[in-house]
């Protein structure tokens, strides 16, 4: 595996498996690798000849209350686990290579509408400074496919957005949640949970199943789920920021039009934010016209 911190050296070393007909799959990451990584890394192996990992603690998507500092840098042992599933390309460039201006004068894409819902909500600013990153690493890599976790699944909503509105040329891969046995979605903030917390947080993922199934029995009262949902997770120690009922395409309301859906949850246990969501395809048989009027 080979490691590069410029932008100029990585493009060298990239043109020449492109001049060798090698195709390219792209994995952006912030580090600190945990196995729902190394699930994209594995997809990325599956699609293209090279796989390319980028490493980058991104301050343009902190904002100013947010643990910036606090996000775990775990370089060498992240390497020896990119290096054991055969990546060929490990790209970890520093703040300055990327903001050489500072990131404040730096030029930013916003992808709206789908950038000012549910997360966008609480955390003004963030998915500009996601989009921005990611296309300025797409613009590096130049990929034909990049691969992004559906943990995340507003950000996937958003690059793909990105990817189409600016005609870029690469194709977007969602991998399904990696998560503990208990059902906790796998995120290095989990990290951060003491052992009280860390019993806790499966609860999320109860919560959202719990109103997946009422959905796929025909409980089409929205609002009265969602409020149900929100007092669960307060009654397990949670601090609900959203828990959302949404046309999984959109990330709007449901209505006739809706083909899947999701549910999303963000959540605080302690100090700890913690996101997930699961998804529920519609049955074109539903009476989904009875949504409009709730
Ligand atoms: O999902 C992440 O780890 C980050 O938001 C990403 C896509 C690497 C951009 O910094």
């Amino acid at each position: 595996m080979r490691t590069y911190t410029t932008a100029a050296s990585l493009r060298s070393a990239l043109g020449e498996f492109r001049c060798q007909g090698q195709s390219i799959a792209f994995v952006p990451t912030m580090g600190n690798l945990h196995e729902g990584h190394l699930d994209l890394v594995r997809r990325a192996r599956s699609l293209c000849d090279i796989v390319v990992v980028s490493i980058f603690v991104n301050p343009l998507q902190f904002g100013a209350n947010e643990d910036l500092d606090a996000y775990p840098r775990t370089l060498a042992a992240d390497k020896e686990k990119l290096f054991s599933e055969g990546v060929q390309v490990l790209y970890a460039p520093t703040v300055e290579e990327i903001y050489p201006e500072g990131m404040h004068k730096h030029t930013q894409v916003q992808v709206p509408d789908l950038s000012e819902t549910l997360c966008g909500s609480s955390r003004p600013g963030h998915f500009n400074g996601v989009s921005t990153i990611v296309n300025k690493l797409f613009n590096m890599v130049q990929p034909d496919v990049a691969v992004f976790g559906e943990k995340d699944f507003q950000q996937l909503s958003i690059i793909r957005k990105m990817v189409s509105d600016l005609c870029m040329p690469i194709q977007i891969e969602g991998v399904a949640t990696a998560r503990d046995a208990d059902g906790l979605a796998k995120s290095s903030r989990n990290g951060y949970l003491n052992s009280e917390q860390r019993r806790i947080a499966p609860t999320i993922h109860e919560v959202l199943t719990g109103c997946r199934e009422a959905i796929a029995c025909g409980f089409d009262n929205f609002l009265q789920l969602e409020s149900h949902a929100r007092m669960q997770l307060l009654q397990a120690g949670f601090e609900p920021d959203y828990f959302a009922i949404r046309d999984a395409r959109t990330l709007r309301a449901v209505d006739e039009s809706t083909e899947e859906i999701a549910i999303l949850a963000a959540a605080r246990l302690g100090s700890t934010r913690l996101i997930d969501n699961v998804r529920l395809a519609v049955n074109p048989a539903s009476d989904w016209g009875m949504l409009a009027t709730q």
